[in-house]
């Protein structure tokens, strides 16, 4: 995964425009803007969320107003607007996770990764944050940590301290 910074220019690789041109070519001529989401999550994908900037030069690419770019990235939770851990965790924090224990789960994450939600570890290792329902509501409470989008159910702290822990691993042999 590349690394980019808040305002840093983004100027796509040949290999990223080949794969543009692919997804635009599946859309009728004209009708580039359907291309929008694939290609958002292909920019994601590469860079691991979407700056303002990568934004700006998808518009550009696409023939987009800016604001056609954005209104689509900011209504999709699956997109991440600022720079996310290696590993995101992402918990849900509705309803009838909150009841089997959601809210305490994220409170025991954020006192063991030592950060608040939407912030990066200093390692860059872990981010996390409350979503929406994750369609898993007999499970609960459960998290999914992307970009793969694993998921987790009936977490427990000491569940959620092992998977930190598996993590840890998994990225310190390389994975
Ligand atoms: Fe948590 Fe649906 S409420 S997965």
């Amino acid at each position: 995964m590349l690394s980019v910074k808040n305002n840093e220019p983004v100027v796509f690789t040949e290999e990223m425009l080949g794969k543009f041109a692919e997804i635009v070519a599946r859309y009728p001529k004209g009708r580039q803007k359907s291309a929008l989401l694939p290609i958002l999550h292909e920019v994601q994908a590469k860079y691991g969320w979407l700056s303002v900037p990568a934004m700006d030069s998808v518009a550009a690419y696409l023939q987009l107003e800016p604001i056609e770019v954005y209104e689509v990235s900011t209504f999709y939770t699956m997109f991440f607007l600022q720079p996310q851990g290696k590993y995101a965790l992402e918990v849900c924090r509705t309803g009838p996770c909150c009841l089997v224990g959601a809210e305490r789960i994220m409170k025991h994450i954020e006192s063991r990764l030592g950060v608040k939600e939407g912030e990066v570890t200093p390692d860059g290792l872990f981010s996390w944050r409350g979503v929406e329902c994750l369609a898993a509501c007999g499970y609960g409470p459960v998290l999914q940590i992307g970009p793969e989008y694993t998921f987790y159910e009936h977490l427990s702290e000491e569940s959620v301290d092992k998977l930190i822990e598996e993590l840890k691993e998994r990225a310190s042999a390389g994975g």
